[in-house]
């Protein structure tokens, strides 16, 4: 996982809320998190992380590179790890490097893991809006991960203020 400092303190209030609302049934998962560079999106859901009985974490890039190096019995049991974790978070989504196919079909297969097995229970985070996204993604894809709850996770970018 990034070393990114996590604390559920340190985490954007408003968006704190919207995680309390989620794990106490009140808000639908998934939870869509949008924003510019730096505002504490990667911190916020690995803060999350820590309060769920067992996680992963995966940025859509390094998911493409396990699969294309891999094989496919271990990428299908992989996806099934995905699906059996208490939470799962899906990382920089749209990302110029992983908006081709094998992007998509990450997006896809992780997205059909955490529902078939985990109640949709997942944070799927991007730099992109839901709009965009679904124009670098596909519509399909993206109204699947923005089905349920959607942040705008705004504020200055917090590497710039270290
Ligand atoms: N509330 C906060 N207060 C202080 N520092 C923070 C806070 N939230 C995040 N940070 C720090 O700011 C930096 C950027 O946070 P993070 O990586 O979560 O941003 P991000 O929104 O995921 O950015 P990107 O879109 O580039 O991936 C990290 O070093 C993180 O530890
Ligand atoms: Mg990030």
């Amino acid at each position: 996982m990034p070393t990114v400092e996590r604390s559920l303190r340190l985490v954007n209030p408003a968006l704190l809320d919207v995680l309390y609302r989620l794990v106490s049934g009140r808000l639908d998962w998934p939870l869509l998190i949008h924003g510019n560079v730096g505002r504490g999106k990667t911190a916020a859901a690995l803060a999350l992380c820590d309060i769920m009985p067992t996680a992963c974490y995966w940025t859509a890039e390094t998911l493409g590179s396990f699969v294309l190096g891999h094989e496919p019995a271990e990428v299908e049991n992989e996806f099934r790890v995905i699906g059996e974790k208490s939470l799962g978070i899906l990382d920089e989504l749209g990302a110029r490097a992983n908006a081709g196919d094998l992007g998509r079909s990450v997006v896809q297969r992780f997205a059909d893991a955490r529902e078939m097995q985990a109640g949709r229970v997942a944070v799927y985070i991007s730099n992109l809006t839901p709009a965009e996204l679904a124009r670098v993604l596909d519509d399909r894809i993206v109204s699947r991960i923005a089905c349920g709850t959607i942040f705008r996770l705004d504020g200055n970018d917090r590497r710039r203020q270290s």
